[in-house]
């Protein structure tokens, strides 16, 4: 992750503001960085920040803390870093230190991340509420219960401790659900990317590829474009696409078979979220076009349904409706649509949601309902519309000729004041453009 320029800077500081707004003038807020983590021995999983510290600083290191302290003499933006280390920068890479995370990330005063429980105390002096994520980082929970405790002993003789420890994730992940244009035009190019990868996937399939092959496509795409996946990628050929979650993309692939291909590139962080699910030679069969059709009218009817003020539970209820009138006369299912809703029949085909916030995490933060009613949708929200139909391998009481089709077709979509915008347009998702595009 680059340094950030000065617009870059000006929009994280935007964001505390915003933060340091909404906690109150009594409060202090901790951020914690992600740490790194051991695949195996000594090598480490690429590191990759937490997204609140990283929604709120740029800031790519780990071992680091963020503190906000809402009207503070001598600043509200604090970081606690790790300190440079000459040996350490030769071996691991380099290190902001204190100077870089003042110089380089605009924090009022940064010290070495050992500093932060002595800081801490005199930080929480006279200040009501911690906002923090307890549970989420272990590591840190006990630190600072230990320092709240110590100020509790000290109050005695004055100062009072804080009394309240408040989920920052409420406050801090409402902001979050609504993206700013600096953010939807990282989302725009991660989507603009992932959706040429796909387009590469598709042109690259062919009988007798391996689904690691055509997975290796996808990310020669992202990595070409300085982006790595957002998420571990599904490359499900034949019946593979039926296990939602199928990871291994270790079969080869079939004359006959579909591939469904569930991948997405980040971009500094925001990561697109794409599935297409097309046929290995380039030809829908009659039954597989059929079964296809159903779950493309359910996608975009349920897009439509991402209007400003429309209940963000809308897109699965319409897309629910139309997957199962589909299965009714595709003959997967026999009965009235409302009785089969009503009854959850449905579930044996499309045993999953329409779709989830996007942004930062792939399943972005923010609530969905509110008092225990759908939210309203919102213009600057980014959800993903991801309708499908999966017909087990052996599927008792449907004809054989549906076994083993897994089907799903996903794009990220942004609620505007006026129609929704397809985001990931940049990939075919009708038979004929699918079928020209593999064709060509
Ligand atoms: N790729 C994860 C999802 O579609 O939710
Ligand atoms: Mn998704
Ligand atoms: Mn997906």
């Amino acid at each position: 992750m680059p340094a950030p320029t000065s617009a870059e800077l000006a929009e994280y500081a935007a964001r505390r503001a915003r933060l340091l707004a909404a906690i109150g003038p009594d409060s202090v807020a901790i951020i914690p960085s992600s740490r790194e983590v051991i695949r195996n021995r000594d090598a480490h999983y690429r590191f990759r920040q937490d997204s609140d510290f990283l929604y709120l600083s740029g800031f790519n290191e780990p071992d680091s803390m963020l503190v906000l302290v809402p009207g503070r003499k001598d600043g509200a933006f604090l970081m606690f870093v790790r300190a440079r280390d000459a040996t350490r920068e030769i071996w691991d890479g380099r290190r902001a230190g204190p100077e870089g995370a003042v110089s380089t990330y605009g924090a009022d005063q940064a010290f070495v991340i050992g500093e932060f429980e002595k800081q801490l105390h005199d930080l929480l002096a006279g200040r009501n509420r911690i906002f923090f994520t307890l549970g989420e980082h272990p590591e840190w929970d006990g630190k600072i219960a230990a320092v709240v405790r110590e100020i509790r002993e000290v109050s005695r003789r004055g100062a009072a401790a804080p009394t309240d420890i408040v989920a920052l994730e409420t406050t801090l992940h409402e902001q979050r659900l609504i993206k700013t244009d600096a953010e939807l035009a990282l989302i725009r190019h991660a989507c603009q990317v992932t959706a040429a990868a796909h387009v590469r996937a598709m042109r690259a399939t062919k009988p007798g590829g391996w689904e690691w092959a055509v997975a290796a496509e996808i990310h020669h795409e992202f990595e070409r474009n300085g982006m790595e996946c957002g998420y571990g990628s599904i490359v499900g050929g034949g019946e593979n696409a039926c296990i939602l979650h199928y990871k291994e993309n270790e079969s080869q692939l079939r004359d006959g078979d579909l591939l469904l291909i569930d991948a997405g590139g980040e971009y500094r962080g925001y990561t697109a979220d794409i599935t297409r699910t097309f046929p290995v030679n380039g030809r829908y069969s009659g039954v597989q076009k059929e079964v296809y059709e159903v779950v493309l009218a359910a996608q975009l009817a349920a897009i439509a349904e991402l209007t400003a003020g429309n209940a963000s539970s809308r897109p699965h209820e319409v897309a629910t409706r139309v997957l199962t009138e589909g299965m009714v006369s595709l003959g997967l299912l026999r009965g009235d649509v409302d009785a089969l809703i009503a009854d959850g029949k449905h579930r044996q085909f499309y045993m999953h949601g329409t779709g989830h916030w996007l942004g930062l995490d792939v399943h972005d933060v923010g609530r969905y309902k509110i008092d225990g009613v759908a939210r309203p949708f919102q213009p600057g929200m980014v959800m993903t519309v991801e309708p499908g139909l999966y017909i087990a391998p052996g599927c008792e009481g449907v004809d054989p000729r549906f076994h083993g089709i897994g089907i799903r077709i996903e794009d990220d979509v942004l609620v505007t004041s006026g129609a929704p915008e397809v985001l990931t347009h940049g990939v075919p998702k009708s038979v004929a453009d699918i079928e020209a595009l593999m064709r060509g």
